[in-house]
């Protein structure tokens, strides 16, 4: 990873564990320093020690994303430095169930999360990445994004927000120097994934998220992950007649089903 133009700090939201943890590492190798965001201070500080151990200049800061002075927070450990890489990786579900039936604060967090959290973040440390002319913005999205969901329709909503604004704002930003890129994920093992119960066997490893990520920031505005199955899931799903047969026939399955799922689009992949 270019450290002259996507350095020397890099902010990763969501970068206590799993793919957030992986990008960090990586970074980490390659010469960056880390502010890393996440709620959990046990995790963060364990990665940072890791880190710090292999000479990375790293802070932290434990906060909630779905909180309104997020962004002060965040901004008050990182207005003395230069944020010269943003990761938005943090936004995933953890609470099925139809929308008029689940509790407010549960839909509104999950759209704090991604939608304004993603907007906040992207306003602030782009307009500083623009002006510099350098920079990157990596902004987490999901296959979900291409699709409404039953028992999903915040999270898939606010996927589908994330993958149009990171396609608008990489027009934007580009002509100006700053690469963005939506980084769609499709089935990977994470701790969250683990915490909700779901069979991981089968998922992706959050390392080749990240490297696939990096590897393809100034191949924006979209990278879909490549797991076997990814690309050939979003050409059914986003197709533009035939809405409501295509949302029964491939809505997200119960978390039970997920590892079924992932298997059967890997085999119908399979060259
Ligand atoms: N795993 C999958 O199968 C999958 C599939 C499609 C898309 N994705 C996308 O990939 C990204 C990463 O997913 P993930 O499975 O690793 O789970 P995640 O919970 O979105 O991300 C984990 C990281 O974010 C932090 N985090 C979560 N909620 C936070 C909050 N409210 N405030 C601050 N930090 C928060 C976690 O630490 P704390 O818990 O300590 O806060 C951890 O560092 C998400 O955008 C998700 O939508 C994942």
């Amino acid at each position: 990873m270019d450290l002259n133009k996507y350095g020397p700090w890099a902010l990763v939201i969501g970068g206590s564990e799993g793919v957030g943890a992986a990008f960090a590492r990586k970074l980490a190798a390659d010469g960056f320093k880390l502010v890393l965001v996440a709620r959990k201070p046990g995790p963060l500080e364990a990665l940072a020690e890791e880190l710090r151990a292999e000479d990375a200049e790293v802070r932290v800061l434990s906060a909630d994303l779905a909180q309104p002075e997020v962004l002060d927070q965040v901004r008050a450990v990182t207005d003395d430095i230069e944020v010269g890489l943003l990761i938005y990786n943090a936004g995933a579900n953890n609470t099925r169930g139809r929308f008029v039936e689940l509790p407010r604060e549960v839909t509104q967090s999950v759209i704090a999360i991604t939608v304004v959290g993603q907007a906040d973040f992207a306003r602030h440390y782009g307009a500083l990445m623009c002006r510099r002319g350098r920079g990157g913005i990596i902004l987490g999205g999901s296959l979900s994004g291409y699709m409404g969901s039953p028992t999903l329709a915040a999270y898939t909503g606010a996927k589908a927000f994330s993958r149009i604004f990171s396609e608008a704002l990489w027009a934007e930003c580009q002509p100006l120097g700053v690469d963005v890129l939506h980084l769609n994920i499709g089935f990977t093992a994470t701790p969250a994934m683990a915490r909700l119960d779901i069979d991981i066997s089968v998922a992706e490893a959050p390392e080749k998220v990240a490297q696939e990520a990096l590897d393809n920031i100034a191949n924006g505005p979209v990278w879909i992950v490549s797991t076997p199955g990814n690309l050939e899931r979003v050409r059914k799903i986003s197709v533009v007649d035939g809405r409501a047969e295509i949302i029964r026939a491939f809505a997200i399955p119960p978390r039970d089903q997920m590892a079924d799922l992932q298997r059967s689009q890997s085999e119908q992949a399979a060259p």
